[in-house]
């Protein structure tokens, strides 16, 4: 078994993905989200064990790594401690220009992709370190390179993770953790439903004529790079559907009324 992986943000896409793919790869997997029913069912589905987790608060935080530990703790001798966390629990809310900045939006995008992230990571480095070959893997975005019209809000928390990244990345060299990126562009999943607050349309019409990557295509990088051995640092992974060059450049086909 190569280890006990932590997934946040499991309760659907990616996160939801990821999990499957580690599971199936032999993983001992923990899933959390705020969504306790969805990541119930997907852990009763793949065998692994789910708990609550709002990645926002702190408390929240501490209690879902109590729960890792207490785990860990079963697991000693083993396949404990845990070894990887994939931080992937984010997302976008709005889409505006910078002129009508929607200041809740943006301090809520900062806080569920930044400090949810460097959360996670505080909470769990010491198991991770203590494993002898830990990962913090996180999701980032193509949003994180290239910022677009109505997008800055969260431009500015993809960009604000990749830089976080980096400098763990520069603290940890010499400690037996590997400090590793994805960065998705379009990937169909709910993503763009909650971007848009539930409105399904707007939603849609992000992915028409386009064929995008899924959420399988991002969790199978996921899985491979968590698979490669100890000395091989995947630090970044930008992977994008064929249909997009880049954040702003998208290829769409002609669809039929
Ligand atoms: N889809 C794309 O085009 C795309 C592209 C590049 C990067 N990404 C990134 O990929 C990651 C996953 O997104 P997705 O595309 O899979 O979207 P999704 O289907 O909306 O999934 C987002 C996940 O994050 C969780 N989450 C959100 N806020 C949370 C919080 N405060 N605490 C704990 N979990 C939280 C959600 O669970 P609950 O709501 O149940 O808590 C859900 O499981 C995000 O970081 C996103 O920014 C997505």
């Amino acid at each position: 078994m190569p280890g006990i992986a932590v997934v946040s943000g499991a309760s659907s896409g990616i996160g939801a993905a990821a999990a499957r793919a580690l599971a199936g790869d032999g993983w001992r997997v923990l899933v959390g989200a705020r969504r306790v029913d969805r990541i119930g069912g997907l852990a009763a589905e793949i065998g692994a064990v789910a708990h609550h987790l709002d990645v926002d608060d702190s408390g929240s935080v501490e209690r879902f790594a109590a729960f890792v530990a207490a785990v860990d703790d079963d697991e000693a001798g083993t396949v404990g401690p845990s070894r990887l966390l994939v931080n992937n629990a984010g997302g976008a809310f709005g889409w505006a220009p910078v002129a009508d900045a929607d200041e809740q939006q943006w301090r809520a995008m900062y806080e569920t992709n930044v400090l949810g992230a460097v959360r996670m990571i505080k909470a769990l480095l010491p198991m991770l370190e203590a494993h002898g070959d830990g990962i913090v893997l996180t999701v980032g975005s193509i949003a994180g390179y290239e910022p677009y019209p109505n997008g800055a809000g969260y431009n500015a928390a993809k960009f604000a993770v990749r830089a976080a990244m980096s400098a763990l990345r520069q603290e940890l060299l010499g400690r037996p953790v590997r400090v590793c990126e994805v960065d998705p562009g379009m990937v169909e999943t709910e993503f763009s439903l909650v971007r848009f607050g539930g409105d399904e349309a707007r939603a849609a019409a992000v992915y028409q004529g386009v064929t995008p990557l899924t959420a399988e295509d991002v969790g199978e990088c996921i899985r491979w790079i968590a698979a490669r051995p100890p000395h091989v640092n995947v630090d970044q992974l930008v992977v994008l559907a064929r249909d997009q060059a880049g954040a702003r450049q998208i290829h769409r086909r002609e669809v039929p009324d």
